[in-house]
């Protein structure tokens, strides 16, 4: 996955990076403990969603999905969870730990430009996995995750705030994302929710609707 210098960046056309991220560079990441991104629990923002009913039982896609706490929780919580990842240390763990727990989630190690799935998925959960694809392949990124819903599903997307950077995390400011995520084939609901991070950046909780277009 070798991000091109001049292709469609939304954010910063011809931004180019020489942080390394390929399926190695990733699983690097895990070898040396460079996991800052990595609660060591499911986001707080998941509970709210589950307590207050936004998000119920489904068949839901977890991509990027990283140790897969939220995969956890959804599985816990009696949904049909797919989990995507393609580094080793991430499915690895999380696959142990579905085990010691009893509980099941299809964890599918894959590249997500090349995971191809036959049926749609009521929900999608984006946390932090469009901020560790280099802005150059969002709008490719976008156009899976709203061909992996089905018409009328639910994107709920964790956005990662942070200072303007050439590695990952790639910041997803609100403006932006509204650029890529945008009408007709997606719409806003209102509460947008700020979630702060153990490292000191945040997050900006947001549930999208992939619109119907055929209505
Ligand atoms: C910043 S971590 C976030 C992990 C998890 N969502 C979390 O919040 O704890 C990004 C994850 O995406 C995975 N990843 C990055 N690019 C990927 C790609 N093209 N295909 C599959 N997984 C990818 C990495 O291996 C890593 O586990």
């Amino acid at each position: 996955m070798s991000p091109s210098p001049d292709s469609n960046d939304p954010r910063r056309p011809g931004c180019h990076t020489t942080a390394d991220l390929s399926r190695a560079g990733w699983q690097k990441r895990y070898d040396a403990g460079k996991t800052g991104w990595d609660r060591g629990a499911p986001n707080p923002m998941l509970a709210t969603w589950l307590n207050t009913g936004k998000l119920q039982p489904c068949d839901i896609l977890v991509p990027g999905c990283g140790r897969g706490h939220e995969v956890i929780a959804l599985a816990d919580a009696g949904f049909d969870v797919t989990a995507i990842d393609f580094a080793d240390g991430a499915v690895q763990s999380l696959t142990d730990e579905l085990k010691r727990r009893n509980l099941k989630a299809k964890v599918v190690q894959s590249d997500i430009f090349a995971f191809s799935q036959p049926r749609s998925f009521d929900a999608i959960y984006e946390q932090t996995s469009l901020c560790a694809i280099h802005p150059n392949q969002w709008q490719k990124y976008q156009q899976l995750l709203a061909g992996w819903l089905r018409a009328e599903g639910t994107l709920f997307a964790m956005f990662m705030q942070c200072d303007e950077r050439d590695d990952p995390p790639y910041s997803c400011p609100l403006e932006t994302m509204q650029v890529l995520f945008s009408k007709p084939a997606w719409h806003w609901h209102d509460a947008i929710k700020q979630v702060e991070h153990p490292t000191g950046m945040h997050e900006l909780a947001c549930v999208l609707t992939r619109t119907n277009l055929e209505k």
